[in-house]
């Protein structure tokens, strides 16, 4: 069927269908709040930070080498032990302890209390956390449940200004999946601060599927996001004064 007719004979319902979906499909993109990256390198320099889940830690030994000295401030972690390390990250976790950063094993981001005591940190990090399996926990997306429960450890590690920085693909299923938001809520922060995220900023960083199984594979053309998360401002509502 053609639309109005006699006025723009070329649009049918089928065109605005298909406009439409796409239009709905980039709406489900998460819109970004900002047009520049977070600033990694810059917020390294300025205090304590901890990276988790870093795979093969190609993204902790770029962020090394930008930040220069002041890698030192900085823990990099993986979930993995040492044990299983391959011959690649072997390589980056001597570069990075030379540089003058902690590398640590077999740590996981929902426990970090169990590695860090009482430890602060200005910025946590979880580059494209992902639990490798699509099977439901208590109903949810597994990464949704994984966010959740590190969003929860990490109160425990902040700073009083200190932030979370979580990257991810930004579309309309992985958003889905995180709700990053949800998360963010059940945990007493902010709703997150979207940037733009891109590989290129971080020469060497090879992105790793937490296992072979597709789940968490970056594709061509795919666009990236950093969630930054924010503790909200608790109220003493208790002793003021009147
Ligand atoms: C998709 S890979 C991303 C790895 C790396 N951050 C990167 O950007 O290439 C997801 C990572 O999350 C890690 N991971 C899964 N569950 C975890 C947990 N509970 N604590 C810490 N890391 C976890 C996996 O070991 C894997 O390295």
């Amino acid at each position: 069927m053609r639309l109005y007719e006699g006025c723009e004979p070329d649009i049918t319902l089928t065109d605005i269908a298909w406009k439409r979906l796409w239009l709905s499909a980039l709406e489900l993109k998460r819109t970004l709040d900002q047009k520049a990256p977070f600033d990694f390198p810059g917020k390294v320099k300025k205090g304590r930070s901890l990276l988790v889940g870093e795979g093969n830690l190609s993204f902790s030994r770029s962020l090394a080498r930008i930040v220069g000295v002041a890698a030192k401030n900085m823990t990099s972690t993986t979930f993995q032990g040492e044990d299983d390390y391959t011959e690649a990250m072997r390589a980056n976790a001597r570069v990075l302890r030379r540089s003058g950063a902690t590398v640590m094993s077999g740590v996981d981001a929902t426990k970090l209390s169990k590695w860090f005591g009482r430890s602060k940190f200005d910025l946590l990090v979880f580059q494209f956390p992902n639990v490798g399996s699509r099977n439901p926990l208590y109903g949810r997306n597994p990464n949704h449940i994984l966010v959740r429960r590190f969003l929860k450890s990490a109160t425990e590690h902040l700073t009083g200004n200190g932030i979370v920085a979580i990257s991810a693909v930004n579309s309309p299923h992985y958003d889905g999946a995180f709700d990053v938001d949800g998360a963010a809520e059940r945990n007493e922060y902010e709703i997150p601060v979207a940037y733009p995220f891109y590989f290129s900023d971080y020469p060497g960083y090879t992105h790793v599927k937490t296992k072979d199984d597709g789940a968490s594979a970056v594709g061509e053309g795919d666009e990236f996001v950093t969630y930054v998360f924010h503790r909200k401002k608790q109220v003493a509502r208790k002793w003021m004064l009147r």
